[in-house]
């Protein structure tokens, strides 16, 4: 039986990180929409802020079109526990959130996030049905990922540091290179996607590649519209 890791769907994350208010999103919401057509080749999650998540839940309620949500973050303690300011796994899996983005090089760099702290957070999403999709920059936070169990498999965003944000992705060789090279450590199920500077223009560049599975867009996801192209350009429609 096909698995999600081992079909050939492409999936696309549009991480916002700390952008868009309540009319950013619905605007958002509404100009993708009226040009997205859900096609075979292509998996597409949106992955707004923690209050944003119900009204992209809603959204997605109102039109069958198959936008999954993703997190940008959970917290890596149990839910309902003394935790002030956390958002448990049982609370994302509770708002329809399907994927959570963990260890992003942000978090990791401006929140202290350690690879135990992103392990444990590996741990409350399986617990919850949540799929993780894990951030690395190298193969040694690769390697630092505790095995799970082969009926799990794990999603990886490889994300080299100096792709990100910066205009400069990383060459489609290197990243080809780096894919194989995590599902030699993490197993061959695993879903690698890449992220750093992906937009419209370059974004086949990766998703053609044999081993990269799909996109993790940041500022190129911004935009309606140039997200709406990139959707194309991955789609081949
Ligand atoms: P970028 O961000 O697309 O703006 O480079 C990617 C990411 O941080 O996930």
């Amino acid at each position: 039986m096909k698995n999600e890791q081992t079909n050939n769907k492409k999936l696309v994350i549009a991480n916002w990180k700390l952008h868009k208010t309540t009319a950013g999103v619905k605007k958002w919401l509404d100009q993708f929409l009226a040009e997205y057509q859900p096609a075979d080749a292509i998996k597409i999650a949106i992955s707004p802020s923690f209050p944003h998540v119900a009204a992209v839940r809603a959204y997605k309620t109102l039109d069958p079109k198959g936008l999954e949500l993703a997190a940008q973050d959970v917290s890596r303690f149990k839910h309902a526990s003394a935790h002030t300011g956390e958002v448990s796994a049982v609370q994302l899996a509770d708002l329809g959130v399907k994927y959570v983005i963990i260890g992003h090089s942000e978090r990791r760099r401006d929140f202290g996030e350690t690879n135990e702290n992103i392990n444990e957070k590996i741990a409350r999403c399986l617990e919850n049905g949540l799929q993780p999709v894990v951030c690395v920059r190298n193969l040694t936070e690769a390697d630092a990922l505790i095995p799970i169990p082969n009926t799990q498999p794990l999603t990886i965003a490889y994300e080299p540091l100096e792709a990100i944000g910066s205009g400069q992705p990383a060459s489609p060789a290197e990243t080809q290179k780096m894919a194989l090279a995590i599902k030699g450590i993490l197993g061959e199920n695993t879903r690698v996607l890449y992220g750093g500077s992906a937009d419209s223009s370059n974004v086949t560049n990766y998703t053609n590649l044999d081993g990269v599975n799909g996109v993790l867009v940041g500022s190129a996801s911004l935009d309606s519209m140039g997200f709406s192209k990139l959707v194309k350009a991955v789609s081949n429609y």
